[in-house]
């Protein structure tokens, strides 16, 4: 499904350049909800976003669905990008728009007729649950109503894959449970392959089928998140 191939990331500075990613491989398949867990700085944000290339690594390669992104022009590069939703830590929802129209949005911008848009944005707030809150503004939404919405609006192109960076960080461990859950709902109803950024052992083991550890810049262990649980523990001492 998604297949990193020695992908390396320098940003440049003003003191010369900085190695974000150093040499990252990662598979993952579908139907996988794949974690990617590491300290802040580690490089997790760097590498969700060269996987569909709001980033561009320095080095490497990255096929979706065996294409290689990498090698396309920004028109192919566009509809493959409406294959990859994403969500983040702070929603990132557009504050003058109501819920509805939130999720309209990318529908919008995929030239989708209005009719169609309307009753896709209307079953994807019942999907997240959200239907008593269509006319609501984001302001007037809790933490875990934002990201439902944000869901909403990010499956709103049928993506196959859901890039997740830190959806559940500014949210309580109830909400954040209940945003764990509609995930896989999302994952094992509609097949969607998930990556989960996150710093949260418990994110991991709560939802992730695999695990990738990144410390500075690098993968140091991935595998089945059950066979890696004692890695953890030996780290978390
Ligand atoms: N545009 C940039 N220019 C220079 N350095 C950057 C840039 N973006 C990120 N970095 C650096 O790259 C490293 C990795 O950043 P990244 O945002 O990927 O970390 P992260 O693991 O997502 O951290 P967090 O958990 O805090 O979100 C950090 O040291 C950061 O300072
Ligand atoms: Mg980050």
């Amino acid at each position: 499904m998604i297949r990193i191939e020695n992908i390396s990331k320098m940003y440049k500075t003003k003191t010369g350049g900085f190695l974000a990613l150093d040499n990252v491989s990662l598979n993952v398949e579908k139907g996988d909800i794949y974690g990617v867990i590491g300290l802040s700085g580690a490089g997790k944000s760097t590498l969700v976003r060269c996987i569909n290339l709001l980033e561009r690594p320095t080095e490497g390669k990255v096929f979706i669905e065996g294409q290689e992104i990498t090698a396309m022009d920004e028109k192919d590069l566009r509809k493959i990008r409406q294959s990859l939703g994403m969500i983040f830590q702070d929603f990132n929802l557009l504050m003058q728009r109501n819920v509805l129209d939130n999720i309209k949005f990318p529908l919008e911008i995929a030239k989708t007729d209005k009719k169609t848009a309307e009753k896709r944005a209307e079953d994807l707030l019942k999907l997240v649950g959200l239907e008593e809150k269509s006319n609501s503004y984001p302001a007037q939404l809790s933490g875990g109503q934002k990201q439902r919405v944000a869901i909403a609006r990010a499956l709103a192109n049928n993506p196959k894959v859901l890039l997740c960076d830190e959806a559940t960080s500014a949210l309580d461990p109830v909400t954040t449970l209940s945003i764990l859950n509609l995930l896989k709902d999302i994952n094992e109803k509609l097949g969607v392959t998930i990556i989960i950024i996150t710093h949260e052992m418990k994110v991991v083991e709560t939802i992730c089928n695999k695990v990738a550890v990144i410390e500075s810049a690098r993968i140091v262990k991935d595998g089945l998140t059950k066979d890696l649980i004692n890695h953890f523990e030996e780290v978390n001492q």
